[in-house]
């Protein structure tokens, strides 16, 4: 359903700035209700890889078929529908969503850019949806500054969902978690995808977190897809130098 093939982008930054290429030729595939784990250190390109699917950011080169269609190809009004279609859930709950907002007024928001329902149905709508979110109904009149990071996650996943996507980015949707809240979080990601089928390309330096969450595992090193797999496949027997180093230095960390 959501097919990458050799997707670029270098940036060049500054007047004497050396190019970085920050994606290079990278190719994977997202089934329907898939969860795809992308693992990889600091600035190997991740982020970017998520910005570049979602078109929050032009690529250079290559393709991202979705539902067969190519959507480097198209652009303005034809695109809407695609916004919508994909979304992106990312690591800071404090820029999740606009702080002297309510969280009411946050999930109102979708609905202003997507009309997918009728004004008057809108807050019913809004307070059916939290329940499944596990948002009690108080937290509506609160300011997004006055609710904890993990409550402001459940927030901003809701008010993605609200838009019924097909597929998100996570990046990174749990590190500035405390642990406990992390693994919240992780059971909501879950049971929204059994419930709605919705796909995921799970982005984390969390070896473990990616191993119980992802079918699927791509381990990416400057900028390249190095290795991919079976998510069990690749944690067995794992190919490639980088992503056997990868695995025992991790393993070596929880030992500690
Ligand atoms: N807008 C930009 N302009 C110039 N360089 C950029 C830009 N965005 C990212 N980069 C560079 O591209 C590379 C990849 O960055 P990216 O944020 O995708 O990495 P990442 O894997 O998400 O890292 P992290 O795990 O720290 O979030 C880095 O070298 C970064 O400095
Ligand atoms: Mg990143």
């Amino acid at each position: 359903m959501l097919e990458v093939e050799n997707l670029s982008k270098t940036f060049r930054s500054g007047l004497a700035g050396r190019p970085c290429r920050a994606v290079d030729g990278v190719s994977l595939t997202v089934g329907p209700g898939q969860t795809y784990g992308l693992m990889g250190e600091s600035g190997c390109g991740k982020s970017t890889l998520g910005r570049l699917i979602t078109r929050l950011l032009p690529a250079d080169g290559g393709k991202v078929r979705f539902d067969g269609v190519d959507l480097l190809t198209i652009r303005g009004r034809a695109l809407k529908p695609y916004r919508r279609r994909m979304q992106i859930l990312f690591q800071h709950p404090d820029t999740a969503l606009n702080p002297r907002m309510t969280v009411l007024d946050s999930l109102r928001e979708p609905f202003l850019i997507h009309p997918l329902a009728e004004r008057g149905e809108r807050d019913d709508i809004i307070r059916e949806h939290i329940k499944h979110y596990g948002i009690q109904p108080e937290l509506l009149e609160r300011r997004a500054s006055q609710v904890s990071g993990g409550q402001i996650q459940r927030v901003a996943l809701a008010r993605i969902m609200l838009l019924r996507p097909e597929f998100i980015v996570l990046d990174e949707p749990t590190s500035m978690l405390d642990v406990s809240v992390q693994a919240q979080i992780m059971e909501l990601l879950g049971a929204v995808q059994a419930e709605t089928g919705v796909s995921y390309l799970l982005i984390s330096h969390d070896l473990d977190l990616l191993r119980r969450a992802s079918g699927y595992m791509g381990i990416m090193h400057r900028g390249k897809l190095i290795e991919q797999g079976a998510a069990e496949a690749l944690f067995e027997d794992p190919r490639q130098p980088y992503t056997q180093k990868l695995i025992r230095s991790f393993d070596r960390m929880k030992e500690l």
